[in-house]
């Protein structure tokens, strides 16, 4: 049996639906692009959505429509996919990293407020494999320090806090639509969600070019082609109407696991869903002191896996390279990425599935 780590869907609704939008349609930023927006707005409870054209450049407009800019400073947590800092790097702002909690792998907001100095702007948290972080806690501290907070949520379509939903928890979220998330566009794709006009509209004309409202050939803003296609805005439009339920699949698998993993050989399970947080696993990982041995296992089987993070972003080449980052800094997050391994997680995993992937991770510890 082959059991992929992820599945993305794309049924012949979904198929049709680009394609109406290609006959019918504006090919960028045609009717799709809004109706998506308004109906990804009301899933997250937010005020307005601005789709654009990946997770990457949802983040970059967020933090630019804050006024992020060059020479200052923006905390992330290091575990997490480098897309999250790549963000910001290239426009010249720094990244200060800040450790994770040992409980969910999401920003510990102790060690936040210890990594906030002067020039720091903006934190932004990660909802790490779709579980939302202590978002009161780092508002709070927030807050006090008078930093913007930006949900890095391209993990965490649809997952709950405290009765809200991540995007929704903060000045602004940012979602990635990439074919392995909980939704997506049928390619790449992203949003910003947000409740403040002004953000809204700074990130509505960056993504069109800084085009100046209203006008094609005046701009007035520094902007970029970050424009969502029509035919993705459509495919996301299909998929949205899915999420919930996907997601609700994804929590039954989770438990399933969770029930038949418990106490297998030295795997610790993944954080779990708590009285605040609704978590929507994007990923289901395991950690394990042998995770290279039972990998190799696991790919043998026809089992997929994903080390999800195997080099923590401070450790990547080019983030040394750039910053001088060195093993030591981030205890939690260098320990937990040496250890982590995804199993495979989608909404239609069957039954039979499922159980081909606990009896292959079974046979490994019996060996
Ligand atoms: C946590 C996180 N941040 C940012 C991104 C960037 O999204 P994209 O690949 O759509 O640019 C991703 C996904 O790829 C992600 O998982």
């Amino acid at each position: 049996m082959k059991v992929p780590i992820a599945s993305p869907v794309m049924t012949e609704k979904m198929i049709e639906a680009a394609a109406t939008a290609l006959r019918n349609e504006r090919l960028t930023l045609g009717e799709s692009v809004f109706k998506f927006e308004e109906a990804f707005a009301k899933m997250c409870g937010s005020k307005f959505a601005i789709a654009v054209s990946s997770g990457t450049a949802a983040l970059q407009l967020a933090l630019q429509a804050h006024g992020v800019k060059a020479g200052d400073r923006v905390i992330a947590p290091a575990m997490s996919f480098v897309a999250t800092t790549n963000a910001f790097v290239p426009f010249g702002v720094a990244p200060g990293f800040a450790d994770v909690s040992e409980k969910d792998y999401t920003l510990d907001p102790a060690k936040l407020r210890a990594a906030i100095d002067g020039k720091t702007k903006a934190v932004l948290p990660v909802h790490l494999y779709g579980h939302v972080a202590a978002m009161d806690e780092i508002n709070e501290v927030a807050r006090k320090q008078n930093i913007v907070v930006i949900e890095d949520s391209c993990q965490a379509h649809g997952a709950g806090y405290k009765g809200k939903k991540a995007g929704n928890l903060a000045n602004a979220g940012c979602f990635s639509f990439y074919p392995t998330k909980n939704m997506h566009v049928g390619g790449d794709g992203g949003m910003i969600t947000t409740n403040d006009d002004k953000v809204a509209d700074a990130c509505q004309r960056m993504r069109h070019c800084g085009r100046k409202k209203g006008s094609n050939y005046e701009h007035d803003i520094i902007g970029y082609t970050y424009r969502l296609n029509s035919a993705n805005a459509a495919v996301g439009i299909e998929q949205l109407k899915m999420l919930e339920g996907w997601n609700e699949k994804r929590r039954v698998v989770a438990k399933k696991y969770d029930q038949m993993l418990h106490g297998v050989g030295d795997l610790a399970l993944p954080p779990q869903p708590t009285k605040d947080v609704v978590p929507v696993f994007h990923l289901y990982t395991l950690r394990t002191k042998k995770r290279y041995e039972l990998k190799a296992f696991l790919e043998g089987k026809g089992v997929g896996v994903g080390l999800n993070y195997e080099i923590p972003i401070h450790l990547q080449p080019v983030y040394k390279e750039m910053f001088g980052y060195r093993e030591g800094m981030l205890p939690v997050t260098e320990k937990s990425c040496k250890e982590v391994i995804a199993i495979p997680m989608f909404p239609d995993l069957t039954e039979e599935q499922v159980k081909y992937v606990v009896d292959s991770v079974k046979e490994f510890y019996s060996k």
